[in-house]
């Protein structure tokens, strides 16, 4: 390894951007190099290169328009971190002058674009990988590797359960958030993670959704804060999806829960990273059952995905998580969406977009 230091450019330098995105550039300086970073907002594309030049050394170029990255900058990869209604078209320039992208998740809103991201990184021969950094949390890898070796005989069912907290003065430093044309709500910003863990343990082919959103408590967003959701899989498995920011006070749990004919296995604490069941014939316990929780729900597994995407760039292989796999849990927020919009089960495969949602009217006030 360390062969050639990739050079790539941060797009978005936002919540997450300036932190868990510099973290991951800064802790892989061995082998990738910020040469930019960009956001429309200058002052916070400056303070994220100022930090990157602390941490790792050196000082990237501060762009406030990506396009000018495509002019200027020879780049390996570029990293974006805007709004999630941005995604599809930062990516699609990017990946049309046969650059790699990997993307904050969710991808996109629609799964049209989706599927042209998709279509589009494989015409122009170059990576597409999402963001999904909880599958690099140890407990998962753990789990995963369960999943892949056959030991829970059949899994039968599966359970995400989101249960965390976003308040009005979360919703009030980003106006985006809880819109449905750059955002769409709880299932689809703070939930994916989990329903993308959740379908990845039980695997194949979805057969049909049904879900129920609501919004209960925030009047001033358009979208929900609150989703549950059966999901059946050809196969007879069937994924339970549960999922809201309403939780008070604070955020209480992130938990996936796995069950098998010879299998028990339950991940929880604040963002699934603490084994707290872990059951087969020979086994009762994991030592990552002590695992602390994260400094943040957003976890360590940026490093990590940083450095598979490296790998897929230099080495030529899909990065572990390409587009084909990030777009399965938006896909499935989409349905659970469409799914609330018409009051019945959506069949897959199916087209939609978070934008057909705008005339949902789903503000409840629950009363005794
Ligand atoms: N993987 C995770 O755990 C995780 C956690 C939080 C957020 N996210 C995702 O990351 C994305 C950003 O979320 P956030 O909370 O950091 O949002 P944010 O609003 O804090 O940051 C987004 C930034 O993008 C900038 N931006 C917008 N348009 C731009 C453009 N054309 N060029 C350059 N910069 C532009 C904005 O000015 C802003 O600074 C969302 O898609 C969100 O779902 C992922």
């Amino acid at each position: 390894m360390g062969e050639k230091r990739l050079k790539m450019a941060l797009i978005g330098c936002g919540r997450i951007g300036s932190s868990k995105h510099v973290e991951a550039i800064v802790k892989n300086s061995d082998v990738i190099e910020a040469v930019a970073v960009c956001d429309i907002v200058k002052e916070r594309a400056e303070k994220c290169a100022r930090s990157i030049e602390e941490k790792a050394g050196y000082l990237p170029k501060v762009y406030e328009r990506y396009e000018e990255i495509i002019n200027n900058e020879d780049v390996d990869f570029v990293a974006i971190a805007t709004e999630s209604g941005y995604h599809y078209e930062i990516s699609m320039k990017f990946l049309k002058k046969d650059i790699n992208v990997l993307v904050e998740k969710p991808m996109a809103l629609s799964t049209k674009h989706i599927d042209e991201m998709i279509q589009t990184a494989k015409d122009n021969n170059v990576k597409l990988g999402v963001c999904f950094q909880n599958r690099f949390n140890p407990p998962i890898v753990e789990l995963r590797k369960k999943v892949e070796s056959g030991a829970f005989g059949n899994i039968n069912y599966g359970v995400a359960n989101i249960r965390w907290n976003r308040d009005k003065n979360y919703y009030e430093q980003a106006s985006w958030r809880g819109t449905w044309h750059l955002d769409g709500g709880s299932l689809m910003n703070q939930c994916t993670h989990n329903i993308d863990l959740l379908q990845w343990m039980l695997g194949g082919e979805i057969e049909e959704v049904y879900g129920v959103i609501r919004n209960f408590q925030h009047p001033y967003i358009e979208a929900e804060d609150f989703g549950g959701a059966i999901v059946k899989f050809k196969d007879g498995k069937v994924g339970i999806i549960e999922g809201t920011s309403t939780i008070y006070p604070r955020n209480l749990e992130e938990t996936l829960s796995i069950f098998g004919e010879q299998g028990t296995v339950v991940i929880g604490g604040l963002a699934v990273n603490k084994i707290q069941v872990w059951k087969f014939p020979d086994e009762d316990s994991h030592p990552f059952m002590e695992l602390p929780d994260p400094d943040t729900v957003y976890g360590f597994g940026h490093v990590p995905l940083y450095r598979d995407f490296y790998e897929a760039i230099i080495y030529d292989r899909q990065p572990k998580i390409p587009g084909e796999e990030g777009r399965k849990a938006v896909e499935i927020v989409l349905a659970i969406y469409k799914s609330a919009l018409e009051n019945k089960p959506v069949k897959f495969p199916f087209e939609f977009d978070s934008t057909q949602m705008k005339n949902w009217s789903g503000h409840y006030v629950v009363r005794g």
